[in-house]
C-alpha cells in the first residue's frame, strides 16, 4: 500500500456515513425539484396530487434520516481535513456544512408543520396512526409556509454551491477530497 492511499484510508469516511450521505443526497436532490414543480399552476390535478404525496412523505423520510445523521456525526466525528487545505477553503467548507445541516434540519420540519398546520394528510404517517403535535392553524401554517419557501432558496444555493465544490475536487483538483465520500475502497469501514 502506497502512502498516498495509507493517507487517504485513514481520512475516508466510514461506509455508513457515505450510505447516509447519498441516500440524503438522491432524496434531496429530487425532493427540491418535485417541490418547486408541484406548486406550479396548470398541471394536471391527478400529477399534482402524485407529486405532493412523493414530496410530502419522502420529505418526513429525510427528517428521520437527518436525525439519525445529526445523531451519528456527534457519535462517530468526520475525518480531519488535510492538513495541505487553505485555511479560507476549509473555513468556507465547515461554514457550508452548518448551512447545509441547519437547513435540512429546518426545511421537514417547517414542511411538515405547514401540512399539519393546515390540516391536510401526511399519508404515511397517518396510515401508522401516529398524531401530531402540531395544532390547526392558518396563521402558523402560513408562517411555515414561508420559511419552507425561504428555506428551499437557501438550500438550493447551498447544495448548489457543494455540489460544485465537490466537482471541482474529484474533477480538477483530483486531491483525494471526494473520494473520502465516495470510494468504498478508501474506507476505513464502519
Ligand atoms: C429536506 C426536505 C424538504 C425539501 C428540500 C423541500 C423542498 C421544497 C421546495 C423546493 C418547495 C417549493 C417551494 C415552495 O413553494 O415552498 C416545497 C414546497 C412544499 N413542501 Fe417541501 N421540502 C421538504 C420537506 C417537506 C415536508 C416534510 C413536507 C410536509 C410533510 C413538505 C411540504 C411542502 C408543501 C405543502 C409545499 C408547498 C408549499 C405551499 O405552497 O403551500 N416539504 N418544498
Amino acid at each position: 500500500m502506497s502512502p498516498q492511499t495509507t493517507i487517504q484510508h485513514h481520512s475516508a469516511y466510514s461506509r455508513t456515513a457515505r450510505v447516509i450521505h447519498w441516500s440524503m443526497a438522491l432524496l434531496i436532490l429530487s425532493t427540491i425539484p418535485v417541490g418547486f414543480l408541484m406548486v406550479q399552476e396548470g398541471l394536471a390535478r391527478s400529477l399534482q396530487n402524485a407529486l405532493f404525496i412523493y414530496h410530502k412523505n419522502v420529505g418526513v423520510l429525510l427528517l428521520v434520516l437527518i436525525a439519525v445523521r445529526i445523531a451519528y456525526r456527534f457519535a462517530v466525528p468526520p475525518p480531519p481535513l488535510p492538513d495541505q487545505m487553505p485555511a479560507w477553503q476549509a473555513k468556507a467548507a465547515g461554514l457550508s456544512h452548518i448551512a447545509l445541516y441547519a437547513l435540512m434540519l429546518i426545511m421537514p420540519v417547517a414542511g411538515y408543520i405547514r401540512v399539519k398546520a393546515g390540516g391536510f394528510p401526511i399519508e404515511t404517517l397517518d396510515a401508522l396512526g401516529i398524531g401530531s403535535p402540531v395544532t390547526r392553524s392558518d396563521e402558523i401554517a402560513e408562517i411555515a409556509k414561508t420559511v419552507h419557501y425561504y428555506g428551499a432558496l437557501a438550500l438550493t444555493a447551498v447544495v448548489a454551491l457543494h455540489i460544485f465544490a465537490a466537482a471541482h475536487h474529484g474533477l480538477i483538483r483530483r486531491d483525494g477530497i471526494f473520494s473520502r465520500m465516495w470510494s468504498p475502497k478508501d474506507s476505513a469501514g464502519g
